[in-house]
C-alpha cells in the first residue's frame, strides 16, 4: 500500500489509561500510526497492542529497552511476537546488546508469523540540549556528532534505523544513507509550545531534512481540536512537500 503524508505522522498515546487512550483513538480515527510508550504499556499492558491491531493500525512500541545483553534480546524477543512495526532499545547499551536484540527481534518475529519489526536507536533524547549532555552526563562529544556517532553503532550493529532530533536528521541522513529509517519525535509545528523538548524544527523542517517518521504529540493530542491540528500538519505537508 502507498504511503501518504498521513501514514509518516506517529501520534503518541501518552496516557495513563487503556480508556484514556480508546477515546483518543475514537476521537482520531483518521491517524494510522500510534505509538505505545512506557506509561500506557505500564498501566494497560499488551491489551492495548490488540485493540490497536483490531482497528488495522500501525504500532510503536517505544519501550526504550536499556539493559544487558541477554534482558535485551529477551525483552526484543518477546516484543517482536506481538507483531510491532516499530521498537526502540537505547543504543548506548552497546554493540553486542544492540547485536543481540537484533537477532532476538528477527526470532521472535518468526515463532509468532510476524514481520520482523524495525529496531531502532535511540541515540540522544530530545529533551536533551548540549548543556545537559556536557555538564551532566559528561559526554565530551558535541551535538551532532554524539548523536552520529550512536547512529553508525546502530548501524553496524544490523539496526533497521535511529530515533534522533529533528536537528540531526540532516546529517544523519547523510551519512546513514537512504536505507536507515530516521524517526524524528521533538516535532513543533511554528506556534505550539514546546514543553520539555529542547531540539525542535517544525514538521516541514523535519521531512525535509530526511525524516521517514515524525512523532507529533501534545500539539496534536493537547490541541482545543486534534483532529483539526493533525489534519492542518498533515496540509501544511502536502503543500510543501518533502
Ligand atoms: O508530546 P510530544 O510531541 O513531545 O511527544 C513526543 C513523544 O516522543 C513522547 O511520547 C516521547 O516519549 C517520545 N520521544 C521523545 N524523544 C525521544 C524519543 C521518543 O520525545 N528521543
Amino acid at each position: 500500500m502507498v504511503e501518504t503524508i498521513a501514514d509518516r505522522i506517529i501520534v503518541p498515546l501518552d496516557v495513563p489509561t487503556k480508556a484514556q487512550a480508546i477515546a483518543l483513538l475514537d476521537q482520531l480515527p483518521q491517524v494510522t500510526f500510534w505509538k505505545v510508550g512506557l506509561e500506557l504499556f505500564v498501566s494497560a499492558g499488551p491489551d492495548i497492542l490488540t485493540e490497536l491491531k483490531n482497528r488495522q493500525k500501525k504500532i510503536f512500541l517505544d519501550l526504550k529497552f536499556h539493559d544487558i545483553p541477554n534482558t535485551v534480546a529477551g525483552a526484543c524477543r518477546a516484543a517482536a511476537r506481538y507483531g510491532v512495526d516499530l521498537l526502540t532499545i537505547h543504543a548506548t547499551c552497546g554493540k553486542e546488546a544492540l547485536k543481540a536484540a537484533q537477532s532476538a527481534a528477527v526470532e521472535g518475529a518468526a515463532e509468532s508469523g510476524n514481520a520482523v519489526p524495525n529496531l531502532l536507536a535511540i541515540t540522544v533524547l530530545t529533551s536533551l540540549n548540549a548543556r545537559a549532555l556536557a555538564f551532566d552526563l559528561k559526554i565530551p562529544l558535541e551535538l551532532p556528532e554524539y548523536a552520529l556517532h550512536l547512529a553508525l553503532l546502530a548501524q553496524e550493529s544490523g539496526l533497521a534505523g535511529a530515533v534522533c532530533s529533528p536537528q540531526e536528521v540532516k546529517q544523519l541522513r547523510y551519512t546513514c544513507r537512504d536505507r536507515f529509517l530516521l524517526v524524528c519525535p521533538g516535532v513543533r509545528p511554528s506556534g505550539s509550545e514546546a514543553g520539555d523538548q529542547r531540539r525542535t524544527l517544525t514538521p516541514c523542517a523535519a521531512m525535509n531534512a530526511g525524516a521517514n517518521y515524525l512523532v507529533i504529540g501534545r500539539p496534536i493530542t493537547a490541541a482545543a481540536d486534534p483532529a483539526l491540528a493533525f489534519h492542518q500538519i498533515c496540509e501544511e505537508l502536502i503543500v510543501k512537500p518533502a
